[in-house]
């Protein structure tokens, strides 16, 4: 039976957005690092930060783009050090991921961001998949790595950094692109992703945050990626948007980033309305929500508060997106889904 989207009252809405099971697909998880827990590491690994107190740290999260982000994120990580770090921050992300009927997360890590400071790639890779296997074993989440590199290293780093990362080939499901954007088109990483898609890696990039809508075309012309992370100055282009509509290419849209970082003013300004009503295979993530404002759960109630062209309808397009746009099998894509399904129909039942 359809879902009676109009059945679903108004008020309803904020409860359902809460408790509907849904995926999270843009997470990195040096981004979930909340400033307790970089106090608490920074004492128990003997790091010296530059800000004296917690309220000191959270009163600098005040961006006026992504990098004015980036260089604070960078320095929040420094108190990673041990297998443990990596494995306390990722299981705190799963614990508020569940919290928020979070059924499935792919993590972002970034390996360059440690092994500059002489971390071995081994100590984070088996750190986050340990927090992975136990999210799946106590919370029922089913998680994933993708590993991203800097863009605004060079190459030859990101092809070290992947081969580095061999050895632990099982251990993650694809690559991304992350850091600052501008300046650094996806084409720099033509080759690395080859040699990515080569392994029967997924490929991902960040395209079209800050940079124009000519990189979202480099990530799909020369990356080949299978999801563009952001995307939302596709906008502009009205020919990529029919582009990205017809071939159902993902974009992981990350709406409080976008208004922490200035992408847009407002969240009232946001085109999340548009991306949909064009056909795109939208859908809603937290980016870095220890610093942008919140977890999934907040993303959504701050876009639905402020975007009253959006309702049901809309909300249960952004969930079942958000399970087509996963590497999770047809199986499991299939059992979330119908997970999401009979919770909309009960909202319709009014139960
Ligand atoms: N954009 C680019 N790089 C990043 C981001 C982002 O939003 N978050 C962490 N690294
Ligand atoms: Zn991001």
């Amino acid at each position: 039976m359809p879902i009676d989207f109009a059945a679903i009252p108004r008020s309803a809405l904020p409860g359902l957005l809460c408790s509907a099971p849904k995926a999270e697909l843009h997470i990195h998880i040096e981004g979930s690092l909340e400033p307790e827990l970089i106090f608490a590491l920074a004492r128990r690994n003997g790091v010296d930060l530059a800000y004296p107190s917690v309220d000191a740290l959270r009163a600098a999260y005040a961006f006026s783009d992504l990098q004015s982000f980036l260089d604070i994120y960078y320095a929040g990580a420094s108190v990673l050090i041990e297998e443990q770090d990596f494995f306390d921050m990722a299981w705190a992300y799963f614990e508020r991921a569940a919290a928020d009927h979070v059924v499935h997360a792919e993590l972002f890590f970034d390996p360059q961001t440690h092994t500059v400071r002489g971390v071995d790639i081994g100590v984070v890779i088996r750190g986050l998949h340990r927090a992975c296997q136990q999210a799946q074993s106590q919370l029922g989440i089913s998680a994933s790595l993708i590993l991203c590199f800097l863009r605004h290293l060079s190459e030859d780093e990101a092809i070290a950094t992947l081969q580095a990362a061999l050895p632990y080939r099982d251990l993650f499901i694809g690559v991304g692109l992350d850091s600052s954007e501008r300046g650094h088109p996806p084409e720099k990483f033509a080759r690395v992703f080859a040699m990515a898609r080569a392994q029967g890696l997924h490929l991902v990039a960040h395209a079209g945050e800050e940079g124009p809508p000519a990189y979202i075309e480099s990530a799909l012309d020369v990356l080949q990626v299978q999801r563009i992370d952001h995307g939302v100055r596709c906008v502009e282009s009205p020919a990529l948007v029919q582009r990205l509509a017809a071939s159902r290419m993902p974009l992981t849209v990350c709406p409080l980033s976008n208004v922490k970082l200035c992408v847009y003013k407002t969240m009232a300004d946001h085109q999340l309305p548009a991306l949909l009503a064009a056909g795109l295979c939208a859908t809603i993530n937290s980016d870095d929500p220890a610093y942008f404002g919140g977890y999934m759960n907040a993303n959504f109630t701050a876009t639905f508060d402020a975007l009253p062209q959006l309702g049901a309808a809309q909300a249960y397009r952004l969930m079942c997106n958000s399970f087509e746009a996963s590497f999770a099998s047809d199986a499991a894509k299939a059992g979330w889904t119908a997970q999401l399904d009979g919770a909309f129909q009960a909202a319709a039942a009014g139960a």
